[in-house]
This record gives structure tokens, sequence and C-alpha cells, in this order.
């Protein structure tokens, strides 16, 4: 019954959920002790001092590999049910550029917003989470990209309004969505990464579904790829 299925959901949520916490708990001293290792000891390893560091810098990374695998992972086991409330895209959209254009500064963000207010009824927590998600996505675009004298990496944030829709979508000039298996991108486990998780847009898809409203994913007009998050209209109005 709905009933059950319900049930076995939220505890197959729960197992998952302290899995992640189990295995997120030893990363931080494991990424510590090794950083650590290096600090104190690098000077004095005669023999091969390379190695050395080139070990100890490989448990740092991979380590921050996990961590990362280990927090998509568990936010998609998660996925609590949304809690509405009144929110202005347009400071949603602000804030999730905001940590990317830090982390990203070779990239160039803009932002082409309304002047006012963009109200839309949502969970703020989980629609930024999926415009980061997005932004990430572009980046690994951008960065994916092969060849000599690219021209920069463009990530471009818009927000549209129509009668039916409010839409924000993202646009980038990375190297374009890939050919095969297109109209199965948004699938759990669906990765043409070597790093991937394929969790990503899967989440993404989820929390617009459970906003009653849809990720669109197609070409960019020249290069690139256009995802966008669409909010069907008057979901914010008076009374929504
Ligand atoms: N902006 C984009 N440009 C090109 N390809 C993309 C973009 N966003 C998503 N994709 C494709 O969709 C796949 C799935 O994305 P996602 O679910 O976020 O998983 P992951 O990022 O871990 O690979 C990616 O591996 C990539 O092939
Ligand atoms: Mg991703």
């Amino acid at each position: 019954t709905e009933l059950q299925s319900a049930q076995r959901k939220a505890a197959w949520a729960d197992v998952a959920r302290r899995i992640a916490h189990e295995i997120k708990n030893p990363l931080t001293p494991i990424q510590l002790s090794a950083e650590r290792l290096k600090r104190k000891y690098l000077k004095q390893i005669d023999t091969d001092p390379e190695t050395f560091a080139t070990c100890t810098d490989t448990i740092v990374r991979q380590v921050e590999d996990i961590r990362r695998m280990v927090n998509e992972f568990s936010d998609f086991a998660r996925m609590p049910n949304p809690v509405l409330a009144r929110e202005d895209l347009r400071g949603l959209v602000s804030a999730a550029l905001v940590l990317q254009r830090t982390a990203f500064p070779t990239i160039i963000f803009t932002a082409e917003l309304p002047e006012d207010p963009v109200i839309v009824q949502c969970d703020g927590g989980q629609i930024g989470r999926a415009l980061t998600n997005l932004l990430k996505n572009a980046v690994e675009a951008i960065e994916a990209r092969k060849g000599n004298d690219l021209p920069p990496g463009r990530i471009t944030t818009h927000i549209v309004r129509t009668e039916q829709h409010t839409t924000a979508h993202i646009t980038d000039n990375g190297k374009g969505l890939p050919v095969e298996n297109r109209d199965r991108l948004t699938e759990p486990y669906m990765t043409t990464r070597v790093k991937g998780t394929g969790l990503g847009l899967a989440i993404v898809k989820k929390i617009m579904e459970d906003h009653g409203g849809a990720l669109v994913l197609e070409d960019a007009a020249g290069e690139g790829a256009r995802a966008s998050l669409v909010f069907a209209q008057g979901n914010g109005r008076a009374g929504a």
C-alpha cells in the first residue's frame, strides 16, 4: 500500500543518512592527520621526500572526493518535503552565485534579474541547492572544454516571467550536453564524468517536481548548455 511504501522509503532514507554520517565522521581526522604528517615530517625525510608528499596529498584529495560523494548521496537520500514560503527568486539566485563566483574566479558569472521582486512559493534551502547543483555542472562543463585559446568561461543566469511560468535559466559556454543518453541525464547515477555521482540532476529534478515545477535541459544557442528551473506562475501569488 501507499503507507507501507512511504514507511519503507522513510526507513531507507534513515539508514542512508546514518551510513553517510558514519562515513563522514572519520574523514576530518584522516585529512588532518595526513596534513600534519606532511607538515611535521616532510623536512626530516632524506630518501625520496617527493613520494612522501605525493602520498599525503593523495590522501587529502581522495578524502575530499569521498566527502563530496557522501554529501551528494545523503542529499539525495534525505530529500524531505519542501517547506514552502514566499521567497524572492532573485535573492536565491544571487546567493548561489556568490558562492560559485568566489570558488571559480576565472569564470565570468553574470545575472540578468528583474528590477522588482520575483516571488515564488518555494523551499528556499532546496531551491538554493538546486541552483548550486546547476551552477556546479556549468562550471564543470566549462572546465571540461578541450583546446587552446578558448574564450573565457561564462555562466549567465536570468529570470524570465510569463503569464504561465517563472523561470530561472542558467546558461554556460561549456562543452555542451552529451549527445548520447540525453533523455536519461536526470536519472540517478547517470554521469559522464569520471568523478561524477550522477545525483546532481536527479536531486534537482526531484526538488522541482516536489514544487510542482520542472527542470529543463537544452542546448544553448551556439555552444554550451542551458538548464532551467520552471515554476508554475501564480504559485507565489497572494492567497497561494
Ligand atoms: N551544464 C552542463 N553542460 C554539459 N553537460 C551537463 C551539464 N549539466 C549536466 N550535464 C551532463 O549531465 C550529467 C549528469 O549530471 P549530474 O546529475 O549533475 O551528475 P554529475 O555532475 O555527478 O555527473 C553530467 O555527467 C553531464 O554529462
Ligand atoms: Mg553534477
